[in-house]
């Protein structure tokens, strides 16, 4: 899914995410506490996530509040992740970044090797969750307009109401 976030700068800042879960009620994604994100996170804890899924011509966009998930889910969902992405949540930092493709690949093979199954996250492994305010789907039609429908939390009654929107 894209995840966006308000820049330090100010401007949109956007980019692809693992959708972890879905509780029923929150959103989870999950990544490095020195991210770029993750600052912009603790400045302004509110993001819009699109998942789009074009074979079903299908896009919902949740724009909500975002809060740390507890130590239990942060465990629990780099449990379930693959190998691979457990050793990219370790090995994925700026030094990494900073050098060679093959010094890169040399460190990653090195670390792979000196840490056997199973994997502790490092520590700058960070879940988040989305608490929604609105939910907006999008359907699309081959042969008519799409249908789009928005969600909107009031948050005095904490009631939802929805209504069409066009496009
Ligand atoms: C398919 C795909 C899945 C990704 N999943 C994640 C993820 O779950 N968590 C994450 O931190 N970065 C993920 N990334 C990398 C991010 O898009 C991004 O490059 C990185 O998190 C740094 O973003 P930032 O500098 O805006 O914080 C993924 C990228 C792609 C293309």
């Amino acid at each position: 899914m894209t995840l966006s976030t308000t820049g330090v700068d100010g401007y949109p800042a956007a980019r692809t995410v693992l959708l972890s879960l879905f509780d029923g009620a929150r959103v989870h994604f999950h990544t490095d506490s020195r991210s770029r994100k993750a600052v912009e996170l603790g400045v302004d804890p509110r993001a819009t996530v699109t998942v789009l899924q074009l074979e079903a011509a299908r896009q919902v966009v949740v724009t909500g509040d975002v809060a740390p998930v507890t130590a239990a889910e942060a465990l629990a969902a780099y449990r379930a992740r693959s190998r691979y992405l457990q050793l990219l949540a370790w090995l994925n930092d700026v030094g990494t970044a900073q050098l060679d493709p093959g010094e890169r690949r040399a460190r990653w093979a090195a670390f792979d090797a000196a840490h056997p199954a199973p994997l502790d996250p490092p520590p700058t492994w960070r879940g988040y969750a989305i608490t929604p305010v609105r939910v907006v789907l999008w359907q699309g039609d081959d042969d008519g307009p799409s249908t789009r429908v928005a969600y909107e939390l009031d948050r005095k009654s904490g009631e939802w109401t929805s209504e069409r929107w066009a496009g």
